[in-house]
């Protein structure tokens, strides 16, 4: 009998030995912050259905790269909400907007932080889609030189690595183009190759007053059924001059990173999303689950499935954890 059964449980008898054994560790250099913010002076206001997530005027964001920078992340995703939405995003792309102004007063505050920005339009245009809208409907070509300028913008403020979400066809040619033009060489682009028309991102929209006001974004996010477009989309990134993936959600997408990780020679980032955390903290306020193991355990499963950098609320209070342990 004793020489038939295998013991894998061995191995779990001792902490220490799990530890050695342990095959994914997240580390606070994995972690990217989302950072929102607004126009106005002293304010940090917290994001109703997000705990422990603000809405932070330029004047107060320097400050909280600086201590997220102390913390050891390594880097914030900066998102912004303008004073004015119009037909053609005109926010978006303005060298005052509220992204180039929050951008330029991280680099000041906090030196050693690695800036990174969404470039989108649905948070500056009046209808809330991503592109330019003509007839209901949303005009692809058209929509790239207004993104390609407003990546420009924000490499021109001081942005590291520009973060195309929108999903339209060619844009990140066309970023990667005129940032080139520009003398921008060395500024990176982190593509949303892998992006769901998923129904986790209502916080965000909720938080950013980005909700389309018709329709869905059905025309150009992916089809949350679909494995093998995942690897097109991916495909055409990297022709077009991606430097990072990514796959968005993250936790009913383990399969998607997965796949994409094996398939690609490239970094690939993971965006755990607002739904997802909200989700995790609602439960938590309702006594039914543990914040910290369940954050530990979440991160580290996609750490698991292949993402190398994670984008994700949590990553404040993680780089916490991993200070604390
Ligand atoms: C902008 C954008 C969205 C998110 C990141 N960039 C929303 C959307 O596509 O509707 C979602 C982020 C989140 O839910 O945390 N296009």
């Amino acid at each position: 009998m004793n020489n038939v059964i295998k013991r894998p449980r061995r191995l779990r008898d001792h902490e220490n030995l799990r530890a050695l054994v342990q095959e994914t560790r997240v580390s606070t250099a994995d972690l990217i912050q989302p950072l929102f913010a607004v126009h106005g002076q002293d304010i940090k206001r917290e994001i109703p259905g997000m705990p422990g997530q603000y809405h932070f005027s330029v004047d107060r964001i320097g400050a909280e790269a600086k201590e997220l920078e102390a913390l050891g992340i390594k880097a914030v995703l900066l998102f912004g909400l303008p004073e004015i939405k119009d037909a053609a995003a005109s926010q978006a792309f303005a060298e005052e907007g509220i992204v180039q102004q929050a951008v330029r007063a991280i680099r000041k505050e906090a030196p050693h932080m690695l800036v990174m920005t969404d470039v989108c339009l649905c948070q500056y245009t009046d209808h809330g889609h991503c592109g330019m809208v003509e007839e209901g409907r949303i005009l692809n070509d058209v929509s790239l030189s207004v993104l390609a300028k407003t990546a420009l913008s924000h490499a021109r403020a001081g942005a590291h690595v520009v973060a195309p979400s929108d999903m339209m066809d060619g844009r990140v040619a066309a970023i990667r183009e005129t940032l080139d033009a520009h003398d921008f060489q060395h500024v990176s682009i982190m593509s949303y190759s892998v992006k769901y028309a998923s129904a986790f991102y209502n916080p965000f929209r909720n938080a950013v007053a980005s909700a389309p006001q018709f329709g869905d974004r059905k025309t150009y996010q992916m089809d949350p059924a679909n494995r093998q477009e995942a690897l097109r989309e991916s495909a055409l990134d990297i022709e077009e001059g991606a430097d990072i993936l990514m796959v968005k959600p993250a936790l009913s997408y383990l399969d998607i990173i997965r796949d994409v990780k094996n398939h690609f020679s490239m970094p690939l980032g993971a965006y755990h999303v607002s739904g997802e955390y909200a989700m995790v903290k609602a439960a938590v306020a309702a006594g039914l689950l543990d914040n910290d193991k369940v954050m530990v355990e979440i991160l580290t499963s996609i750490k698991r499935a292949g993402a190398d950098l994670i984008l994700t609320y949590f990553a404040r209070e993680m780089a916490q954890y991993l200070k604390r342990e």
